[in-house]
């Protein structure tokens, strides 16, 4: 299995402050890593669920795809991002599946991680998002 993990589950909101609010009122959650995404027009807050993050995010610009997404869908999940131990790997699996990806190669993302995205389309519905942690120190 190449999947180790759900690393995050990611909602879009229009808010961030509104919906950090509301898990923390509600849940006692803590924001774990804030971080803003200038090259995707993205701001996101991630809150430790045991060893998983809930992911809110909302776009710093009008043409930044969770803006995009907020407009078309309003808010709600966005992607699931599946922690990996090789990026690279996991995407040549993903596609020789059928998957079509949106990064044809890895990437940096947010925590010092490599991404990459597959389109929902091919599969189910859903845009994943596999996640490599890289040994910070
Ligand atoms: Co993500």
């Amino acid at each position: 299995m190449l999947l180790t993990q759900i690393d995050h589950v990611a909602i879009a909101v229009h808010d961030l402050e509104k919906a950090i609010n509301y898990y923390r009122t509600a849940f006692g959650a803590e924001v774990a890593h804030r971080e803003t995404v200038e090259r995707d027009g993205v701001e996101e807050a991630l809150l430790q669920v045991g060893e998983s993050y809930l992911q809110l995010t909302t776009g710093t610009r009008p043409d930044s795809p969770i803006s995009t997404f907020l407009e078309r869908h309003g808010e709600g999940m966005h992607h699931i991002g599946y922690r990996v131990d090789d990026c690279a790997a996991a995407l040549e699996a993903v596609v020789a599946a059928g998957g079509r990806a949106i990064d044809q190669t890895p990437r940096p993302g947010s925590r010092g991680t490599t991404v990459a995205f597959v389109h929902p389309k091919g599969s189910f519905g859903t845009l994943i998002e596999l996640v490599q942690e890289n040994t910070q120190d």
